[in-house]
């Protein structure tokens, strides 16, 4: 679908606004959006950033985690090294056990992100598939390394993706909420959900 003007517009609004930030994506102020609103994240959490590159996400938790809390992030693309933050250059599907053998204080992870997003075809059925194989990666890393009573937020596309991850979360959180931050383009499918915790 083309873009609107107005659409364009936003986008730039927001490109520019996270750039003047210091971010390195303005996928940072959709997630500061949410955590103003619906997210809490607190001094010395540990949180895992799943789809990472190029960082805007990682920037923004380590300000809330400050120095004592962790974050660790997870990309197929390589990130320039963003201060007192971990990097893990794989693919998700391909994490292992021995991935967070050096993490291991760290772990089990109060929080759960993921942001990623596979390349999009623009064929329905193909994308929706690939992004809920993406989500079963991410319910098992929060099967495996997420505290009792933690959180996750994950993007996820309106359609089968969206139903499909929400029924996921339901049955494992306490609360489960659907959100599309202003920051993110009204005509784009991109939409947020947050589970809260945790029941194990
Ligand atoms: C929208 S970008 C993330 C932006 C990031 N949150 C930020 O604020 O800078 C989506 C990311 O998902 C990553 N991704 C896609 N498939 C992945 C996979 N199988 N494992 C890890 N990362 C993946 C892509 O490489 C891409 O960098």
């Amino acid at each position: 679908m083309p873009r609107s003007k107005s659409n364009y517009r936003d986008g730039d609004a927001f490109t520019r606004m996270s750039k003047k930030a210091g971010y390195r994506s303005r996928a940072s102020l959709k997630l500061k959006e949410i955590l103003q609103k619906d997210l809490s994240v607190k001094k010395g959490m540990s949180v895992i950033d799943l789809g990472s590159f190029p960082g805007g996400w990682t920037q923004v938790v380590k300000e809330k985690v400050g120095e004592k809390g962790t974050v660790i992030g997870v990309d197929i693309q390589n990130i320039k090294e963003i201060e007192g933050t971990f990097f893990i250059n794989k693919s998700i599907s391909q994490l292992e056990d021995k991935d967070f053998k050096e993490f291991k204080e760290k772990i089990p992870f109060d929080l759960v992100l993921s942001d990623m997003a596979p390349n999009i075809s623009g064929i329905r059925e193909k994308d929706d598939a690939q992004i809920i194989y993406l989500v079963d990666n991410v319910l098992s890393v929060i099967d495996n390394f997420l505290t009792e009573d933690g959180s996750t937020l994950i993007k996820v596309f309106q359609g089968e993706s969206l139903d499909y991850t929400t029924k996921a979360l339901r049955d494992r959180f306490k609360t489960c909420k659907v959100c599309k931050p202003k920051a993110s383009r009204s005509n784009s499918r991109e939409t947020y959900i947050i589970g809260k915790g945790l029941r194990k």
